[in-house]
């Protein structure tokens, strides 16, 4: 049994993962301010401190836990969101890592896994992308996001760290409120307030949709296992998947072939088309995704249909 430190816990990923540690045994501390996380995702058994990882403060009352691990996951997400706040994105994604990164450091935390993103790529080519090319980010999230693993990666002299670049992440325990962060989620929540689905941009732009299950399992499996230190990985499932095709697989599991759809303007910053190489991950972890785009899309709208009823 060990003992992990995951930020970012009551968001959407890190509760995910944190959940699954849970269920194996390991006892857990999180971190989460709450911006746009929520205390109803924190697991049962873990101690939760509602601090923010920029305030150097917050590192006070960890010392001397004997952490194994940390899992970082706590950001401002929303590439959207970064246009408005550009300041807020600085702290918490870029100096709020190098905090963290310094606590791992000054408590002998040996591992370090940093939740990177498509969004330090910028516009690419049509074709799988590999993790050695350009980085161009074109959103400020994009750029703080990949000024942060600049860190982590300088810093795998003293830790054993490992950065997963997310592709796209959806699934059950989504924040459907937030319309500016996850774009299946986004849909989706138009579909469960029963109002026509705004689109923000082409519906020939594509993506890389991935199943939250199958981020789960990759970070899960990765704590302990040498070959990912000092490694950066994109984590995807290697599929193009355009906007259109998307909604169409949204409007089939609703039920509503003829869902009324409206295309506007798209947001800054956002990337026209990107999917991954998994070759890397493929070849160390042995690992391959395991939940199609169909069945995916399936388990998140019962999921949803699910809440809705739960709040009537
Ligand atoms: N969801 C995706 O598709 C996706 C894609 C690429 C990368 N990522 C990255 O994965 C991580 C998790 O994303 P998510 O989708 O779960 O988003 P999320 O917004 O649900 O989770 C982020 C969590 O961090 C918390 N947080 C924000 N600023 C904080 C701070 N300064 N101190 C402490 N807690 C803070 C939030 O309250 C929230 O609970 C983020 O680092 C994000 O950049 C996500």
């Amino acid at each position: 049994m060990a003992t992990y430190l995951i930020t970012g816990i009551a968001g959407f990923i890190g509760s995910s993962i944190a959940k699954a540690l849970e269920k194996q045994g390991h006892k857990l501390i999180g971190i989460d301010n709450l911006l746009t996380g929520n205390r109803t995702n924190l697991p049962s058994t873990c101690t939760f401190i509602h601090g923010d990882i920029a305030d150097q403060s917050v590192y006070e009352s960890l010392r001397g836990k004997k952490i194994d691990a940390i899992l970082h996951l706590a950001a401002q997400s929303s590439g959207e969101i970064s246009f408005e706040k550009p300041q807020y994105d600085v702290l918490t994604n870029t100096l709020g890592t190098l905090n963290l990164l310094n606590f791992a450091v000054e408590e002998g935390i040996g591992r370090f896994i940093y939740a990177s993103t498509m969004s330090i790529y910028g516009d690419v080519d049509d074709k799988p992308i590999r993790e050695n090319q350009a980085k161009n980010p074109k959103s400020y999230y994009g750029i703080t996001k990949l000024a942060a693993e600049q860190y982590v990666r300088v810093f795998s002299d003293r830790l054993n760290t490992t950065s997963f670049r997310l592709f796209n992440v959806y699934g059950p325990g989504q924040n459907m409120a937030n319309l500016k962060q996850g774009m299946v989620s986004i849909y989706l929540a138009y579909f469960m307030r029963n109002e026509p689905v705004i689109v923000k941009g082409f519906k020939e732009r594509y993506r890389d949709l991935t199943y939250i299950d199958d981020v789960v399992d990759v970070w899960t499996a990765s704590i302990d296992n040498p070959l990912t230190y000092g490694k950066t990985y994109n984590l995807a499932t290697g599929k193009k998947t355009t906007v259109e095709a998307l909604l169409n697989e949204l409007k089939t599991a609703w039920g509503s072939p003829e869902y009324p759809i409206y295309f506007t303007e798209g947001t800054p910053g956002d990337q026209f088309g990107i999917y991954a190489d998994i070759t890397q991950l493929q070849n160390d972890l042995g690992w391959e995704p395991k939940v199609s785009l169909s069945e995916g899309i399936h388990h998140f709208v019962n999921w949803v249909k699910g809440e809705m009823h739960a709040d009537m």
